[in-house]
């Protein structure tokens, strides 16, 4: 193996210019008109996980600063153990000294602000103000809505969404050319499933299936993802529906341990799958409702496996009668 193969790919493939960057196309746009103006307010960039808020703050710095980026870009984690202090400190000195080049300011990442306490972003809000001057601040959260209001009326907001089937689509089209993989449509749509939209899960999963097989198969994808296949969940809810408890547990158990599923995994796959049995729509809703306490407890810690069989018994019993059964059995 040559040493490219060890590269992971969501370094290999992180998008380096905006034309490359796939979806958030109303973001990319403004954002690139504020580097053709070479000026630009502060910005925070709200969105889930691998859908391209520290790509484009990178593409920004490559953009604006080009060679000199390094000396003009400054990357921190709000998160850090040290905190907000260092967080100053870093700012500070990094600040003291003015741009290099054209561009007359420097700019600060700040990924995972929304760990920050509301006390900790009163400290950033100050920090931001003793040196607008000098330095433009890009932050980075999963929740705007973390983040307080003095910030938020300080920056342009911007909110990523998760990639859409055919951007991900691309993504593996790309990839698969340039690693010479092949990949069933079957496991391109299980691709899209397990990723969910998070550029970063698709790539870390294509890449360790390709490591598996040069032939990508949905099989693998689901269960190097430890997911299930949508189709065996199905089954299973179907045996259940029609009230044989003992074949449903026996199936799920076995699916369980062979895809490495925690009850957790397993229940966050039932549920989208009910909508789609073949029962009357109020049954489903009380199942829906199942799904919900069986969540609850299993967040709380209790015993995977009794709680899991306990969501099985109740699809029987929901299946064959409804408005009696809850998680705990009769009211
Ligand atoms: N919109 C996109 N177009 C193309 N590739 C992308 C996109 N978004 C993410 N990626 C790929 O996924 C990787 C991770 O993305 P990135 O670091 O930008 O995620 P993020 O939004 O900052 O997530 P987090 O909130 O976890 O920090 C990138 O290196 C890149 O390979
Ligand atoms: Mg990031």
């Amino acid at each position: 193996m040559d040493e490219a193969t060890y590269t992971i790919w969501t370094e290999k493939y992180r998008p380096k210019h905006f034309k490359d960057i796939r979806g958030q196309e109303e973001i990319v746009k403004r954002v690139k008109a504020f580097v053709e103006q070479k000026n630009m307010p502060h910005l925070l960039f709200a969105g889930p996980a691998g859908v391209g808020k520290s790509t484009l703050s990178l593409v920004i710095a490559h953009e604006l600063f080009k060679e000199t980026w390094r000396d003009n870009f400054l990357e921190l984690n709000a998160s850090d153990e040290r905190g907000i202090d260092i967080v100053r400190v870093k700012v500070k000195d990094f600040a003291r000294t003015k741009a290099i080049g054209e561009v007359p300011f420097k700019i600060i990442f700040l990924d995972e602000c929304d760990a920050l306490t509301r006390e900790a972003q009163q400290a950033l809000r100050r920090t931001m103000e003793n040196y607008t001057k000098t330095c433009r601040f890009v932050l980075s959260c999963n929740f705007s809505s973390k983040i307080i209001d003095p910030i938020q009326s300080r920056c342009v907001v911007f909110k990523f969404k998760p990639l859409k089937k055919e951007e991900v689509f691309k993504i593996i089209d790309i990839i698969c050319a340039a690693e010479s993989i092949n990949v069933s449509e079957k496991a391109k749509e299980a691709l899209f499933v397990v990723s969910g939209g998070d550029c970063r899960k698709l790539e870390n999963i294509l890449q360790s299936s390709a490591a598996v097989e040069s032939d990508i198969t949905e099989k693998t994808v689901y269960s190097l993802a430890s997911q299930a296949r949508p189709a065996e969940v199905q089954d299973i809810l179907t045996i259940a529906a029609t009230g044989n408890f003992v074949e449903a547990r026996k199936k799920t158990l076995s699916m369980m341990l062979d895809n490495g599923l925690s009850g957790l995994d397993f229940l966050k796959q039932v549920q989208p799958e009910i909508w789609k049995l073949n029962i009357e729509n109020l049954k489903k809703l009380e199942m829906i409702k199942l799904c919900g306490e069986i969540e609850f407890r299993l967040v709380e810690g209790s015993d995977e496996f009794i709680q899991i069989e306990a969501l099985i018994a109740g699809i029987c019993y929901l299946s064959k009668e409804v408005g009696h059964a809850t998680a705990s059995g009769h009211k």
